[in-house]
């Protein structure tokens, strides 16, 4: 079951945020698990975000009124992914403490957060009418089922109904299944290019 992210129970998220880190081995993840939860949080109250999330058909049941709901995947986008990523420095009473938290558990990330900023590559910029796909992930045990394609098809199809008239990506060279999944659906190379000691695609998909 395919569903926006604004529809999803509030109660889903933490769970949402646990598949993203377990899933997406990128800065938001090594930031650690509250500012993941708080990435979900704020990009379901955003309007200009397109995001799907996967349930399982048949969840468990717990009693006769709750079921139990396993979240099996996700994508997430935005018109301006930096504008996103920097409502977490809100309210600077949070981040100040999170902050400061990282720089005595996990000081190494800190470093990264500036590297990131520092070596942030042009070729991520985004043009009017281009909508970024900024993550997309299926939990390991639901992978080779057709599960990313059909979050792929209902993102563009979002993006399609929202206006965008072109949905763009990064991807590492090295990571052959999301590739396969781009590719085989129509994604085209547009730019290589290194970030930091990462070699990335830019793809295009027009919509
Ligand atoms: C990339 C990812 C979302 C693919 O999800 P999935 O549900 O396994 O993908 P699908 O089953 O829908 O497969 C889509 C296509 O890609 C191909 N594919 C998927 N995994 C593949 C792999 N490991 N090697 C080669 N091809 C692969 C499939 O054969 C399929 O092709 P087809 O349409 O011709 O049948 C999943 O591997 C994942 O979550 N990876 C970790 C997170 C990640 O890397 N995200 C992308 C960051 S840019």
């Amino acid at each position: 079951m395919l569903l926006p992210l604004s529809q999803l129970p509030a109660s889903l998220l933490p769970a949402l945020a646990a598949l993203h880190k377990a899933t997406m081995p990128t800065l938001l993840s090594d930031l650690g698990d509250n500012f993941v939860l708080r990435y979900y949080q704020i990009a379901q109250k955003d309007p200009t975000v397109i995001a799907i999330c996967a349930l399982d058909d048949h969840p468990e049941p717990l009693s006769t009124s709750h079921v139990s709901r396993v979240t099996l995947g996700y994508a997430l986008g935005s018109p301006d992914p930096a504008a996103l990523n920097a409502q977490l420095r809100r309210p600077l009473s949070w981040f100040a403490v999170q902050m400061l938290k990282l720089a005595f558990s996990n000081p190494r990330v800190l470093l990264q957060l500036a590297q990131s900023v520092l070596t942030a590559s042009k070729a991520n910029s985004l043009k009017p009418g281009q909508i970024e796909l900024t993550y997309i992930g299926v939990a390991p045990e639901a992978r080779g089922q057709g599960l990313g394609k059909s979050i792929l098809l209902a993102f563009v199809e979002s993006a399609r109904t929202a206006g965008y008239t072109s949905v763009v990506l990064s991807v590492e060279t090295d990571n052959p299944a999301a590739l396969a999944l781009y590719t085989r659906f129509g994604f085209t190379i547009t730019q290589t290019f290194s970030e930091g000691s990462y070699n990335r695609h830019r793809m295009e998909y027009q919509i």
